[in-house]
């Protein structure tokens, strides 16, 4: 095998690098942003959570999301063969290639609650067609989404439906094709998100929801919420696995790739605020908790299309909406592991069923068990991510030669240059470390 990159950027052109955008952003926007972000928001307190997240995005997340694209553009193939060739061709252990592997695992172990999740924003889509929420009030759509939670059955047959559509996706290879839905169905949810903050800022109570994700209290601020934060940001710009090295092999040779970073992170960002500046005026103005958990979308959503005229249409389109963004994130929590399957000699269908029935099972286990969608939630987004984020720093800052490093990224102001490569050698590895040590308490036991 050769090593060096092979330059086949005269075959590579503009199309791919919006195929990369689309796919990247695809992965990207999902239940991370409009489930997630609010729920963590409202548990961890608001305001100083959403600062803290946004600072991890800026110094940490985009960052790493550079070298992550840099990586998959160098390596031109999955993340674990990738990461095996530029270690060699730098003269460090091939061991790297672990990262890659590792990476797949936390991949499929996300898919095991991501799935359920996107299962019930498929159970909305039902009930919106359906009415099946039209006429109940805040406290009655609130029970009715414990009576989701409690009946496994509904949960399995739409974590199943989910599997399965991703799985066919997957194995048809048809990435391209979920790009294209992408680049229409996205403006589309950017467009709904602002109709319901629209609707949020009129029917709910609109300045109370802004305090509480805008004033920055930091004494509520808990070293665990500082991890979530961080393990957030990860999270959301699909970091720290190889999904978007996988997606990098994609970018043409020699644009640059910070600009379109900072594209998509920005795009993410004000996706995941949104959805909270449509959620929380509803909780406030309907003596609901912020803090409810993960019900939280599945609740303050219903209410404001059960009072909408026209409600459970636009409920219907929204949460399919949803479930799109969904399948767009969930291709890429198990294409690095395809790939690389295949790559090694066992076919694409065979791969992917294989990898999506693992996940699947995983998935009925934490229909079953909510210990066990937490630990596998937590322990993905807090830990694993944010780990694999901390050796890609290492390994793209202070392993891979510069010149080399600032060739790919494409990157040619040097001052920009310098001031990413700051963040990625010191900046991003101190932060997650020193996030790690506080939330161990740690940090405070080394300072006294
Ligand atoms: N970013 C997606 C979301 O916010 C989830 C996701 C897709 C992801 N691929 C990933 C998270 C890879 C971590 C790693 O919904």
């Amino acid at each position: 095998m050769a090593t060096g990159s092979t330059p086949t950027s005269t075959s590579v052109t503009w199309g791919s690098r919006w195929t990369f955008i689309l796919a990247a952003t695809g992965s990207a926007v999902g239940l991370g942003n409009i489930w997630k972000f609010p729920y963590i928001t409202g548990e961890y307190g608001g305001g100083a959570f959403v600062l803290v997240y946004l600072a991890c995005i800026l110094a940490i997340g985009i960052p790493v999301m550079i070298a992550e694209v840099m990586i998959g553009r160098a390596g031109r193939t999955d993340p674990a063969d990738a990461m095996t060739k530029l270690a060699r061709e730098s003269n460090a252990p091939r061991q790297w290639g672990l990262l890659g592997a590792v990476g797949m695992i936390a991949g499929l172990m996300i898919m095991m609650f991501y799935s359920v999740v996107a299962g019930w924003a498929l159970e909305y889509v039902s009930q919106s067609v359906t009415g099946a929420y039209s006429h109940l009030d805040a406290t009655a759509i609130e029970s009715n989404f414990s009576s989701l939670l409690a009946s496994s059955d509904r949960q399995l047959l739409w974590h199943s439906v989910f599997s399965l559509v991703t799985a066919s996706v997957v194995a048809a290879g048809v990435t391209g094709g979920i790009g294209k839905a992408v680049d229409i169905l996205m403006p589309l949810l950017f467009g709904f998100l602002l109709l319901l903050v629209g609707y949020s800022a009129v029917n709910g109570d609109f300045s109370a929801g802004l305090h509480f994700m805008f004033d920055t209290d930091f004494s509520r601020l808990t070293s665990e919420a500082v991890l979530v934060a961080m393990g957030h940001a990860f999270f959301t710009l699909s970091l720290g696995m190889g999904a978007i090295m996988a997606y990098g092999a994609y970018f043409p040779g020699h644009s640059s790739i910070g600009t379109t970073v900072l594209t998509i992170a920005a795009l993410d960002t004000i996706i995941a605020l949104l959805a909270g500046m449509a959620m929380f005026p509803l909780v406030f103005a309907n003596d609901l908790v912020p803090g409810q958990g993960p019900g939280l979308m599945f609740v303050t959503l219903p209410i404001a299309f059960s009072n909408m005229s026209g409600g459970m249409f636009f409920g219907s389109l929204f949460f399919a909406l949803v479930s799109i963004a969904a399948l767009s994130s969930s291709i890429s929590l198990i294409e690095p592991g395809v790939a690389w399957l295949e790559k090694h000699g066992i076919k694409r269908p065979i791969s992917t069923f294989s990898l999506a029935g693992i996940a699947w099972l995983g998935g009925i286990a934490s229909i079953h068990s909510g210990t066990i969608f937490n630990i596998l939630d937590k322990l993905t987004t807090n830990i694993m991510l944010p780990l694999g984020g901390l050796l890609i720093a290492i390994f793209a800052g202070w392993i891979m030669q510069r010149d080399r490093v600032q060739d790919e990224t494409g990157i040619s102001h040097p001052r920009i240059f310098a001031v990413w490569r700051f963040a990625l050698r010191y900046i991003a590895p101190l932060g997650i470390i020193a996030i790690f040590l506080h939330s161990l308490g740690l940090m405070g036991w080394v300072m006294r």
